[in-house]
Protein backbone atom coordinates (compact mmCIF):
# COMPACT_ATOMS: atom_id res chain seq x y z
CA UNK A 1 0.00 0.00 0.00
CA UNK A 2 1.25 3.46 -0.67
CA UNK A 3 2.02 5.99 2.04
CA UNK A 4 -0.21 8.26 1.53
CA UNK A 5 -2.88 5.66 1.40
CA UNK A 6 -1.51 4.23 4.34
CA UNK A 7 -1.68 7.84 6.16
CA UNK A 8 -5.05 8.58 4.75
CA UNK A 9 -6.26 5.37 6.19
CA UNK A 10 -4.92 6.52 9.76
CA UNK A 11 -6.40 9.58 9.03
CA UNK A 12 -9.72 7.76 8.64
CA UNK A 13 -9.74 5.43 11.19
CA UNK A 14 -8.82 7.88 13.91
CA UNK A 15 -11.34 10.33 12.83
CA UNK A 16 -13.85 7.46 12.49
CA UNK A 17 -12.70 6.43 16.90
CA UNK A 18 -12.97 10.18 17.29
CA UNK A 19 -16.45 10.80 15.89
CA UNK A 20 -17.60 7.84 18.01
CA UNK A 21 -17.88 9.37 21.58
CA UNK A 22 -17.72 12.46 23.28
CA UNK A 23 -15.04 11.52 25.65
CA UNK A 24 -15.62 14.58 27.51
CA UNK A 25 -19.09 14.84 28.42
CA UNK A 26 -20.63 17.21 30.36
CA UNK A 27 -24.40 16.65 32.18
CA UNK A 28 -26.52 19.68 33.75
CA UNK A 29 -27.95 18.64 37.12
CA UNK A 30 -31.13 19.70 37.73
CA UNK A 31 -31.64 22.22 41.24
CA UNK A 32 -34.38 22.38 43.36
CA UNK A 33 -36.34 24.80 46.06
CA UNK A 34 -35.11 24.71 49.30
CA UNK A 35 -37.69 23.49 52.20
CA UNK A 36 -37.40 26.78 53.73
CA UNK A 37 -35.77 29.75 51.94
CA UNK A 38 -32.77 31.70 53.58
CA UNK A 39 -30.29 34.29 52.01
CA UNK A 40 -28.23 33.05 49.15
CA UNK A 41 -29.71 29.69 49.90
CA UNK A 42 -33.49 28.96 47.61
CA UNK A 43 -32.45 26.15 45.54
CA UNK A 44 -29.74 23.22 46.24
CA UNK A 45 -28.09 19.86 44.97
CA UNK A 46 -27.44 17.18 46.77
CA UNK A 47 -23.68 16.45 46.09
CA UNK A 48 -24.37 12.61 45.97
CA UNK A 49 -25.83 13.66 42.31
CA UNK A 50 -22.89 15.34 40.92
CA UNK A 51 -20.00 12.53 42.71
CA UNK A 52 -22.60 9.81 40.74
CA UNK A 53 -22.11 11.37 37.71
CA UNK A 54 -17.99 12.46 38.04
CA UNK A 55 -16.92 8.95 38.99
CA UNK A 56 -18.02 7.87 35.38
CA UNK A 57 -15.61 10.77 33.74
CA UNK A 58 -18.94 13.01 33.32
CA UNK A 59 -18.34 16.72 34.79
CA UNK A 60 -21.13 18.68 35.92
CA UNK A 61 -23.32 21.71 35.07
CA UNK A 62 -25.74 22.82 37.68
CA UNK A 63 -29.39 23.81 36.14
CA UNK A 64 -30.45 26.46 37.80
CA UNK A 65 -34.56 27.02 38.45
CA UNK A 66 -36.55 30.04 37.57
CA UNK A 67 -34.23 30.97 34.51
CA UNK A 68 -35.76 32.07 31.19
CA UNK A 69 -36.23 30.04 28.85
CA UNK A 70 -33.96 31.06 26.00
CA UNK A 71 -31.44 30.64 28.80
CA UNK A 72 -32.26 26.36 29.11
CA UNK A 73 -32.18 26.52 25.49
CA UNK A 74 -29.04 27.77 24.97
CA UNK A 75 -27.11 25.73 27.97
CA UNK A 76 -29.23 22.24 26.32
CA UNK A 77 -27.39 23.12 23.17
CA UNK A 78 -24.04 23.21 25.76
CA UNK A 79 -24.59 20.25 27.59
CA UNK A 80 -24.63 16.44 26.75
CA UNK A 81 -27.02 15.05 28.89
CA UNK A 82 -29.57 15.78 32.40
CA UNK A 83 -30.38 14.18 35.75
CA UNK A 84 -33.64 15.13 37.42
CA UNK A 85 -32.55 14.22 40.94
CA UNK A 86 -34.95 13.07 43.89
CA UNK A 87 -36.34 15.68 46.30
CA UNK A 88 -39.68 17.09 47.57
CA UNK A 89 -39.95 20.07 44.84
CA UNK A 90 -43.91 20.25 43.00
CA UNK A 91 -44.30 18.36 40.01
CA UNK A 92 -46.67 20.90 38.86
CA UNK A 93 -45.56 24.80 40.32
CA UNK A 94 -41.95 24.36 40.80
CA UNK A 95 -38.95 25.93 39.49
CA UNK A 96 -37.53 22.15 39.06
CA UNK A 97 -40.81 20.96 37.64
CA UNK A 98 -40.84 24.02 34.88
CA UNK A 99 -36.80 23.76 33.88
CA UNK A 100 -37.66 19.72 34.05
CA UNK A 101 -40.24 20.08 31.21
CA UNK A 102 -38.27 22.63 29.04
CA UNK A 103 -35.34 19.91 28.87
CA UNK A 104 -37.32 17.13 28.44
CA UNK A 105 -39.37 19.07 25.37
CA UNK A 106 -35.92 19.98 24.25
CA UNK A 107 -34.87 16.25 24.31
CA UNK A 108 -37.82 14.82 23.00
CA UNK A 109 -37.62 17.15 19.47
CA UNK A 110 -33.58 16.58 19.39
CA UNK A 111 -33.48 12.88 19.80
CA UNK A 112 -36.32 12.95 16.95
CA UNK A 113 -34.32 14.81 14.50
CA UNK A 114 -31.08 12.30 15.17
CA UNK A 115 -29.91 14.74 17.86
CA UNK A 116 -28.67 12.52 20.61
CA UNK A 117 -29.95 13.55 24.35
CA UNK A 118 -30.05 11.43 27.46
CA UNK A 119 -32.13 12.10 30.27
CA UNK A 120 -31.70 10.62 33.41
CA UNK A 121 -34.82 10.24 36.58
CA UNK A 122 -34.21 9.23 40.20
CA UNK A 123 -36.89 8.88 42.92
CA UNK A 124 -38.90 12.69 41.98
CA UNK A 125 -37.52 12.43 38.35
CA UNK A 126 -38.74 9.63 37.65
CA UNK A 127 -42.42 10.66 38.99
CA UNK A 128 -41.86 13.83 36.68
CA UNK A 129 -40.72 11.64 33.74
CA UNK A 130 -43.81 9.88 34.50
CA UNK A 131 -46.00 12.96 34.75
CA UNK A 132 -44.45 14.36 31.12
CA UNK A 133 -44.89 11.36 29.44
CA UNK A 134 -48.50 10.39 30.43
CA UNK A 135 -49.55 14.29 30.97
CA UNK A 136 -51.31 12.87 34.98
CA UNK A 137 -50.45 12.44 37.97
CA UNK A 138 -50.17 8.70 38.22
CA UNK A 139 -49.07 8.13 41.97
CA UNK A 140 -50.27 5.90 44.78
CA UNK A 141 -49.33 6.15 48.01
CA UNK A 142 -47.27 3.49 48.71
CA UNK A 143 -44.73 2.23 52.31
CA UNK A 144 -41.88 2.66 50.88
CA UNK A 145 -39.85 5.54 53.22
CA UNK A 146 -36.16 4.40 53.40
CA UNK A 147 -35.99 0.88 52.57
CA UNK A 148 -33.10 -1.10 50.50
CA UNK A 149 -35.03 -3.85 48.10
CA UNK A 150 -34.07 -6.69 45.55
CA UNK A 151 -35.11 -5.44 41.98
CA UNK A 152 -37.71 -7.87 40.76
CA UNK A 153 -36.65 -7.66 37.29
CA UNK A 154 -39.14 -7.90 34.39
CA UNK A 155 -39.14 -10.42 31.26
CA UNK A 156 -38.64 -7.21 29.08
CA UNK A 157 -36.02 -6.78 31.06
CA UNK A 158 -33.28 -8.72 29.05
CA UNK A 159 -34.34 -6.72 25.98
CA UNK A 160 -33.39 -3.19 28.09
CA UNK A 161 -30.64 -1.45 27.33
CA UNK A 162 -29.78 -0.58 30.85
CA UNK A 163 -28.51 -3.60 32.35
CA UNK A 164 -27.49 -5.12 29.44
CA UNK A 165 -23.66 -4.38 29.76
CA UNK A 166 -23.85 -5.47 33.41
CA UNK A 167 -21.59 -8.11 35.06
CA UNK A 168 -23.98 -11.16 35.36
CA UNK A 169 -22.96 -11.74 38.72
CA UNK A 170 -23.95 -8.32 39.24
CA UNK A 171 -27.34 -8.77 38.01
CA UNK A 172 -28.00 -11.80 40.28
CA UNK A 173 -27.30 -9.80 43.42
CA UNK A 174 -29.72 -7.02 42.29
CA UNK A 175 -32.12 -9.76 42.15
CA UNK A 176 -31.39 -11.09 45.18
CA UNK A 177 -29.66 -8.53 48.00
CA UNK A 178 -31.39 -5.77 49.14
CA UNK A 179 -29.00 -3.07 47.18
CA UNK A 180 -31.61 -0.02 46.24
CA UNK A 181 -32.50 2.30 48.06
CA UNK A 182 -36.36 3.55 48.18
CA UNK A 183 -37.41 6.89 50.08
CA UNK A 184 -40.76 7.43 48.60
CA UNK A 185 -43.77 7.96 50.03
CA UNK A 186 -45.82 7.64 46.23
CA UNK A 187 -45.29 5.16 43.20
CA UNK A 188 -46.54 5.07 39.72
CA UNK A 189 -48.16 1.50 40.34
CA UNK A 190 -47.87 -1.02 37.95
CA UNK A 191 -51.67 -1.35 37.36
CA UNK A 192 -51.63 2.40 36.77
CA UNK A 193 -48.82 1.91 34.34
CA UNK A 194 -50.51 -0.43 32.72
CA UNK A 195 -53.99 1.35 32.13
CA UNK A 196 -52.20 4.32 30.57
CA UNK A 197 -51.66 3.98 26.43
CA UNK A 198 -48.83 6.56 26.96
CA UNK A 199 -46.66 5.29 29.89
CA UNK A 200 -47.29 1.59 27.97
CA UNK A 201 -46.15 2.73 24.65
CA UNK A 202 -43.48 5.07 25.69
CA UNK A 203 -41.28 3.16 28.30
CA UNK A 204 -40.30 -0.60 28.84
CA UNK A 205 -40.55 -1.65 32.36
CA UNK A 206 -37.25 -3.27 33.40
CA UNK A 207 -38.13 -3.56 37.06
CA UNK A 208 -40.75 -3.45 39.76
CA UNK A 209 -41.51 -3.24 43.54
CA UNK A 210 -44.00 -4.08 46.17
CA UNK A 211 -44.38 -2.49 49.41
CA UNK A 212 -46.16 -5.94 50.12
CA UNK A 213 -49.56 -4.18 49.00
CA UNK A 214 -48.62 -2.40 45.81
CA UNK A 215 -46.76 -3.34 43.20
CA UNK A 216 -44.91 -0.31 41.61
CA UNK A 217 -42.80 0.27 38.74
CA UNK A 218 -39.17 0.99 40.13
CA UNK A 219 -36.92 1.18 36.77
CA UNK A 220 -38.07 1.94 33.29
CA UNK A 221 -36.51 3.27 30.41
CA UNK A 222 -37.92 4.72 27.09
CA UNK A 223 -38.30 2.40 24.14
CA UNK A 224 -37.39 5.52 21.43
CA UNK A 225 -35.50 7.77 23.15
CA UNK A 226 -32.43 7.90 25.25
CA UNK A 227 -34.49 8.41 28.45
CA UNK A 228 -34.25 5.96 31.57
CA UNK A 229 -35.60 6.34 35.18
CA UNK A 230 -35.43 4.57 38.38
CA UNK A 231 -37.88 5.30 41.46
CA UNK A 232 -34.89 4.06 44.03
CA UNK A 233 -31.16 5.91 44.19
CA UNK A 234 -28.43 4.44 42.84
CA UNK A 235 -25.58 7.85 43.84
CA UNK A 236 -26.63 6.99 47.67
CA UNK A 237 -25.02 3.41 47.72
CA UNK A 238 -21.37 5.11 47.32
CA UNK A 239 -22.28 8.65 48.59
CA UNK A 240 -24.45 9.11 51.47
CA UNK A 241 -24.46 7.88 54.44
CA UNK A 242 -26.57 9.10 57.35
CA UNK A 243 -29.26 6.34 57.16
CA UNK A 244 -28.85 3.10 58.17
CA UNK A 245 -30.88 1.79 55.50
CA UNK A 246 -28.83 3.21 53.14
CA UNK A 247 -26.84 -0.41 51.57
CA UNK A 248 -22.93 0.04 51.69
CA UNK A 249 -21.57 -3.53 50.30
CA UNK A 250 -19.18 -4.37 47.43
CA UNK A 251 -22.19 -5.09 45.55
CA UNK A 252 -24.15 -2.08 46.26
CA UNK A 253 -21.42 0.32 45.76
CA UNK A 254 -20.81 -1.28 42.28
CA UNK A 255 -24.38 -1.00 41.52
CA UNK A 256 -23.65 2.66 41.80
CA UNK A 257 -20.91 2.51 39.49
CA UNK A 258 -22.40 0.72 36.69
CA UNK A 259 -25.83 3.27 36.93
CA UNK A 260 -23.60 5.68 36.75
CA UNK A 261 -21.37 4.31 34.03
CA UNK A 262 -24.43 3.41 31.90
CA UNK A 263 -25.77 7.04 31.87
CA UNK A 264 -22.53 8.72 31.03
CA UNK A 265 -21.87 6.70 28.30
CA UNK A 266 -25.15 7.63 27.19
CA UNK A 267 -23.66 10.79 27.14
CA UNK A 268 -21.05 10.72 25.57
CA UNK A 269 -22.99 9.51 22.41
CA UNK A 270 -24.00 13.35 22.89
CA UNK A 271 -21.83 16.21 20.73
CA UNK A 272 -23.33 19.46 21.80
CA UNK A 273 -20.67 21.14 23.36
CA UNK A 274 -20.35 24.92 24.57
CA UNK A 275 -18.95 27.84 22.42
CA UNK A 276 -15.71 28.36 23.87
CA UNK A 277 -13.84 27.37 26.82
CA UNK A 278 -14.52 30.59 29.27
CA UNK A 279 -18.48 29.47 28.99
CA UNK A 280 -18.27 26.20 29.94
CA UNK A 281 -15.70 26.73 32.89
CA UNK A 282 -18.28 29.52 34.19
CA UNK A 283 -21.28 27.02 34.06
CA UNK A 284 -19.17 24.10 35.69
CA UNK A 285 -20.02 22.93 39.02
CA UNK A 286 -16.80 23.53 40.25
CA UNK A 287 -17.30 27.23 40.59
CA UNK A 288 -19.25 26.62 43.87
CA UNK A 289 -18.66 25.03 47.11
CA UNK A 290 -20.76 22.26 48.44
CA UNK A 291 -21.61 22.37 52.44
CA UNK A 292 -21.31 19.31 55.09
CA UNK A 293 -25.07 18.88 55.67
CA UNK A 294 -25.01 15.84 57.24
CA UNK A 295 -25.80 16.89 60.75
CA UNK A 296 -29.17 18.13 59.89
CA UNK A 297 -30.16 16.71 56.47
CA UNK A 298 -30.06 13.20 54.78
CA UNK A 299 -27.52 14.27 52.46
CA UNK A 300 -23.73 14.45 53.51
CA UNK A 301 -22.86 17.67 51.62
CA UNK A 302 -25.24 19.98 49.38
CA UNK A 303 -24.51 22.47 47.17
CA UNK A 304 -26.63 26.08 47.48
CA UNK A 305 -27.51 28.27 45.30
CA UNK A 306 -29.52 31.87 44.97
C1 LIG B 1 -44.04 -0.15 56.43
O1 LIG B 1 -42.92 -0.98 56.17
C2 LIG B 1 -42.11 -1.22 57.31
C3 LIG B 1 -40.93 -2.05 56.83
O2 LIG B 1 -40.19 -1.30 55.94
C4 LIG B 1 -42.90 -1.94 58.38
O3 LIG B 1 -42.09 -2.10 59.53
C5 LIG B 1 -44.14 -1.13 58.72
O4 LIG B 1 -44.94 -1.86 59.62
C6 LIG B 1 -44.94 -0.82 57.47
N1 LIG B 1 -46.04 0.07 57.81
C7 LIG B 1 -47.28 -0.14 57.37
C8 LIG B 1 -48.28 0.90 57.76
O5 LIG B 1 -47.59 -1.09 56.70
C1 LIG C 1 -42.97 9.95 54.03
O1 LIG C 1 -43.98 10.42 54.92
C2 LIG C 1 -43.58 10.43 56.28
C3 LIG C 1 -44.79 10.82 57.11
O2 LIG C 1 -45.37 12.00 56.64
C4 LIG C 1 -42.41 11.38 56.48
O3 LIG C 1 -41.97 11.37 57.80
C5 LIG C 1 -41.27 10.94 55.56
O4 LIG C 1 -40.21 11.87 55.64
C6 LIG C 1 -41.77 10.84 54.11
N1 LIG C 1 -40.68 10.26 53.33
C7 LIG C 1 -40.28 10.79 52.18
C8 LIG C 1 -39.16 10.08 51.52
O5 LIG C 1 -40.77 11.79 51.69
C1 LIG D 1 -41.32 -9.16 43.93
O1 LIG D 1 -42.59 -9.57 43.44
C2 LIG D 1 -43.32 -10.41 44.29
C3 LIG D 1 -44.58 -10.80 43.57
O2 LIG D 1 -45.32 -9.66 43.21
C4 LIG D 1 -43.61 -9.67 45.60
O3 LIG D 1 -44.29 -10.52 46.49
C5 LIG D 1 -42.29 -9.26 46.23
O4 LIG D 1 -42.56 -8.49 47.39
C6 LIG D 1 -41.49 -8.43 45.25
N1 LIG D 1 -40.18 -8.17 45.82
C7 LIG D 1 -39.74 -6.94 46.06
C8 LIG D 1 -38.39 -6.88 46.67
O5 LIG D 1 -40.35 -5.92 45.83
Amino acid sequence: MPLTDLVYLVFVCKFAAAAKTNDRPIIGVLAQEVFSPEPQRNSYIAASYVKFLESAGARVVPLMIDKPEDEYTRLFRSINGVLFPGGGASLESSGYSRAGTIFYKLALEANSKGDYFPIWGTCLGFELLSFLTSGEKLLSPTNTSGIALPLNFTEEAGDGRMFRDFPDELKKSLATEALTENSHNWSVSTEDFTKSERLKSFYRVLSTNSDGQKEFVSTMEAYSFPIYATQWHPEKNAFEWTRPYIPHSPSAIKTTFYMADFFVNEARKSFHSFSNVEEEEKALIYNYKMEYTGAQSAFEQKYFFN
